[in-house]
This record gives C-alpha cells, structure tokens and sequence, in this order.
C-alpha cells in the first residue's frame, strides 16, 4: 500500500477520534438521520470542497458534484438528488457553485478533443451559444473565460428553476430559494451572482432574464 493510502485511513482514524473527544454522541446523532437545509450543486473540482468552504459539518449540506457545475434536465443523477433534496429533505436553499478557473469551462471554450468528457463539455458549449454575442465581444481572453464561469452559473441556475421538481415545489408553496454563487481559487471567497430566485420569483421575469 502506497504511504498516501496508508495516511488516509490512518486520518480517518484521528477524525473519529477528534469528533468522539467533543461529543461522545457525534455518531451516533448522525445515524439518527438528516436534515441539511441546503443543496449544494457544484465542480467537481478538488479545490471545491462544499463543506469546508462555507465550514458545514456532516449533516447540514446534501451535495451533488459534476464537471462545471452543470444542470442537465435529461440528467437523471442530478434530477434523482434534485428530487430527494427538494422532496424528501426539504431542503430550503439550492446553491449552484462555480468556480474561476474551471477546467471544464475552459475545455468548452476551445475545441481540442479531450475523449468522453467531450459529450459532457457538449452543454457548457450550449451555454457559450446561447451568450455567444456577449461573450465574444470581451477582448481579454482571462475576462472572457471569467465571465463565462459567472454565466455558465446562471444559466443552471435558470435551467434549476425550470425543473418540475422545483416548479411543482414552488406551486404548492413550498420555501424553496435557489442561488448562484462563484468561488474564487485564488482567495477563497465566494460571490454571489445576484440570481436568487423563490416562489416569489415572476417566472416570466426568470425566463426573460438577460445577463
Ligand atoms: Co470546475
């Protein structure tokens, strides 16, 4: 076994044993069942751990990770922890997390083929379509790859809210708000775009929205 493998579990070892030596009970809370009041949708992104960077602890953030963050209607990974959250747990926040620097983003920026992700990267692309006219029109290359980071964001976060399962749920009243945030690599903060959407929200105006 590799001394990296070794140092995981042995970590893990030292995790219980640090969560025991504050509450005797963690555990045992824990296994009692959930109730996290958020759902996180972001990068899979190994500097993008959901939990620490808005400091969670276990039980308080049902999480669901992909290549650039995406929302795909047809996804039936997504739509599945879509459903449980919003259905089961009630989640009352559903937060879409990009980040600057995202690899997928910039792997739909160009068009060298990279094998299977290609088909995943295919819906960034739509997105760059759909904001081809603003997007070209940023000279910088840096500001432009930043601010389709920012986009691709609230495009989801749009196709989110035309879910039926966030649609029915904001039909029967229910408290449902959705987010869309961007992380920075760089200094760790996070920003939040300005989509926040709740069955307040005019529908028309979501769907009419231009940014
Ligand atoms: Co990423």
């Amino acid at each position: 076994m590799t001394d990296f493998y070794k140092k995981i579990i042995e970590n893990n070892k030292k995790w219980v044993e640090n969560k025991l030596a504050i509450s005797p009970d963690y555990f045992k809370n824990l296994a009692e069942g959930q109730n996290p009041p958020l759902l996180w949708i972001g990068c899979s992104d190994s500097r993008v751990p959901a939990n620490e960077i808005i400091g969670a602890e276990p039980g308080e953030v049902f999480v669901h990770r992909n290549i650039a963050n995406m929302v795909v209607h047809s996804d039936m990974n997504m739509l599945s922890v879509l459903d449980y959250a919003v259905n089961a747990l009630k989640v009352k926040h559903v937060i879409v997390c990009g980040h600057y620097g995202c690899g997928g983003v910039k792997a739909a920026m160009g068009n060298t083929s990279i094998g299977i992700i290609d088909n995943w990267i295919r819906h960034i692309k739509d997105t760059y379509r759909f904001h081809q006219h603003e997007l070209d029109a940023i000279e910088d290359e840096k500001e432009r790859f930043n601010k389709f980071v920012e986009i691709n964001v609230k495009e989801q976060v749009m196709d989110l809210a035309k879910t039926s399962i966030v649609q029915n749920a904001w039909k029967n009243g229910q408290e449902l708000s959705l987010h869309g945030w961007v992380y920075g690599l760089n200094d760790g903060y996070v920003t939040d775009l300005g989509v926040n959407f709740s069955c307040d929200t005019d529908l028309d105006d979501v769907y009419q929205l231009k940014f």
